[in-house]
């Protein structure tokens, strides 16, 4: 009998894993039966943006995080499909830090391609996940909105591409709950226009915080104030723009911090971070991890050690995204097919902990790059998944780090080269800050 295969999310992981099969398919080879069951109405995870927060359409809780506005933050050349280059997509070279929708746009492109959407069951949120040791199978319950019915089915294989940036972190200080003003997670921010002329404090100082932040700035906030737990980002900011040490308590609209200092503030915004949240999975299945680059439990980040049945896909968190998540599931095609094996329990944890030794020892964000690159190529080295030279794609990771430090407000004018194609990515037509319209028909645009 055919094997089944289910795959939680059709985010740029669950289709990475749905064009791995197909790709195994288009040379010729026997592939076991798919369904992805995607809880939203369309595919893209993250990327396909919607105005909600809360709950959505059938009382799910929204798993979109992303923002009006939203620039990669990262080159786009350290994410490129090695099968399917941005040249390919566009039909010419573009510029290296595309808004949002472009992104989703390339995502999109490969899948179409591959024709694989019909594989997918939109609307469905898998409910449930089990395994039974008797029959060797797993139990996925979902639930089907478009039928208004809840259903169980059983497979060979399970694979967890439901994302970990969507539940979010959320702390309290004291004074919240009188706080004159709005009082968000990341999560919920949508776009920086709601913030024109005020005065906002963010919490948290990594990613979201960095680039809420720089959103907010751009689109004319009055002033911002980054509260930071461990150390301030340290980049060269604005005139209107501080950094404070940890928040203590606000007091009506003034809020103040661990040294004492105060200042207005008319929003908050938290940019905590989110939980790796995985309510549908049965208890002895559940990755429980906080956000690092080799969580414990994931033979090869991705081989669930207690069942090797069981597989996550971009569990980690992330330097490298797109083309990691496909390694992965490369990865993980190989072995449902029959062609990897995993070794036993124990050597699947002495091989975790080498990893994770190594990731505890690594002194900067360059070496995590590296750590993360390493990864991904020991990944790649296992399958068929096309070679791309990591080296060049940690380079360009590399120098967007230090246009970062020269100027955090310009950084996304820069340009790299493909670790694919070779060519040196344009320059935008008009630099990041006056670039107010995100949409793709304008940043495809050669002139202003
Ligand atoms: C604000 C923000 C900005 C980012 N910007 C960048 C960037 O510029 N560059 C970059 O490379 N990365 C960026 N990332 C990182 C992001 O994690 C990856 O780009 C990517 O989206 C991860 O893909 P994924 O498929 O693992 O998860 P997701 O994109 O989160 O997709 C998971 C999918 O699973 C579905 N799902 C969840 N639960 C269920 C369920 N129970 N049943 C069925 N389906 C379910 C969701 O609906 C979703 O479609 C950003 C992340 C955030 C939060
Ligand atoms: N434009 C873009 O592309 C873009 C924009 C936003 C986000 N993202 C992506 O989104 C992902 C998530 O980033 P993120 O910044 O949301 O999460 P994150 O990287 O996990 O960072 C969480 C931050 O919250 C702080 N924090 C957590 N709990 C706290 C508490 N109780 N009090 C004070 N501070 C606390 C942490 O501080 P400590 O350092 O003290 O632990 C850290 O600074 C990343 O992959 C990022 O690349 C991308």
């Amino acid at each position: 009998m055919t094997k089944r295969v289910a795959i939680i999310g059709a985010g740029p992981s669950g289709l990475a894993q749905l064009r791995a099969f197909q790709s195994a398919m288009g040379k010729g080879a026997e592939i076991p039966e798919i369904v992805c069951y995607e809880k939203q109405s369309n595919w893209g995870g993250l990327w396909n943006y919607t105005w909600r927060t809360g709950l959505d359409e059938y009382g799910e809780p929204v798993h979109a995080s992303m923002y009006r506005y939203l620039w990669s933050n990262g080159p786009k050349e350290g994410l490129e499909f090695a099968d399917y280059s941005f040249e390919e997509h566009f039909g010419r070279p573009i510029a290296s830090y595309p808004p949002r929708a472009v992104l989703y746009d390339y995502i999109e492109g490969r899948v179409k391609k591959a024709g694989v959407r019909d594989w997918i069951r939109f609307n469905s949120p898998v409910r449930h996940v089990s395994y039974c040791e008797d029959t060797g199978l797993f139990t996925v319950i979902a639930q089907d909105h478009e039928k208004d019915r809840e259903y169980a089915e059983e497979y060979d294989y399970v694979i967890v591409a439901s994302g970990h940036f969507s539940t979010p972190n959320v702390p309290h200080f004291d004074g919240f709950d009188t706080f004159n003003g709005r009082v968000l997670h990341a999560h919920d921010f949508r776009d920086a226009m709601e913030f024109k002329n005020k005065d906002i404090l963010i919490i948290g100082t990594s990613y979201s915080a960095e680039d809420i932040g720089s959103q907010c700035w751009k689109y004319g906030c009055k002033s911002v104030t980054v509260s930071h737990r461990t150390a301030p980002m340290g980049y060269k900011w604005p005139d209107n723009w501080k950094e404070v040490p940890l928040l203590q308590k606000v007091e009506r609209n003034t809020a103040t911090f661990k040294d004492g200092s105060s200042t207005e503030v008319d929003a908050i915004i938290l940019c905590t971070g989110y939980l790796h949240h995985f309510p549908f999975m049965a208890e002895e299945l559940k990755l429980k991890t906080n956000n690092r680059l080799y969580p414990v439990n994931l033979y090869n980040g991705v081989v669930w050690t207690k069942n090797p049945k069981l597989m996550y896909l971009g569990m980690q968190d992330q330097w490298y995204t797109f083309n990691m998540f496909d390694a992965q599931a490369w990865y993980a095609r190989d072995i449902i097919m029959g062609r990897l094996d995993v070794p036993s329990e124990e050597e699947m944890f002495a091989d975790i902990d080498k990893w994770r030794e190594e990731e505890d020892s690594l002194p900067d964000d360059y070496a995590a790059i590296t750590f993360q690159g390493n990864y991904t190529l020991h990944l790649m080295s296992l399958t068929d998944y096309p070679d791309f030279d990591v080296t060049d794609s940690n380079q360009a990771f590399f120098e967007w780090k230090k246009h970062k430090k020269e100027n955090i407000m310009t950084f996304r004018d820069n340009g790299y080269r493909s670790a694919l194609t070779g060519t040196m990515a344009p320059a935008h037509h008009t630099p990041w800050k006056d670039a107010l319209d995100d949409s793709l028909e304008s940043y495809l645009q050669t002139e202003a």
